[in-house]
């Protein structure tokens, strides 16, 4: 399968950024967990990680085109403010997995809304990085199901 995977505004600051709450990862350590999760069962990942909504949504509708069977997303910030986003993932008609490393729902109460969450398949927070690894698993799992 064709796995992509979004990961939003801030998430290249992994490691350094608030290290008590996202814990010392970096995104590279993430990547390439990711990938080698991925390969070594046959499939092909492709990650992304933006700073910028709007390339975030031509990613997404470039999905659309070339073969995506599944978003993992980490919309970081975006969760909570981006209608664009979310009408972007709705068009494209994916199926997707929101992921976020923090428990969002005991932070500050802005994080406690999502644009997405509705839309997506599952949700996944509060786990740390292995939400990703979670989120792949569940992924694959749910391809092969809907691929018999
Ligand atoms: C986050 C949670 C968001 O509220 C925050 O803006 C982020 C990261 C997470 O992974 O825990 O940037 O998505």
């Amino acid at each position: 399968a064709n796995i992509l995977v979004l990961q939003g505004p801030n998430l290249n600051l992994l490691g350094s950024r608030e290290p008590e709450i996202y814990g010392a990862a970096t995104l590279a350590d993430i990547e390439q967990k990711l990938q080698q999760q991925a390969s070594q069962q046959g499939h092909r990942l492709e990650q992304l990680q933006s700073n910028a909504e709007h390339v975030l949504i031509d990613r997404i509708h470039a999905a659309r085109l070339d073969g995506t069977d599944f978003i993992l997303i980490n919309p970081a910030a975006f969760t909570h403010t981006s209608v664009a986003i979310r009408d972007a993932l709705a068009g494209v008609a994916i199926p997707f997995i929101e992921i976020h490393i923090s428990n969002v729902h005991a932070r500050e109460s802005f994080r406690q809304h999502s644009y997405l969450s509705d839309l997506a398949v599952g949700v996944i927070c509060g786990l740390g990085v292995q939400g990703y690894e979670l989120a792949l698993q569940a992924a694959l799992a749910q391809l092969e199901t809907t691929s018999l």
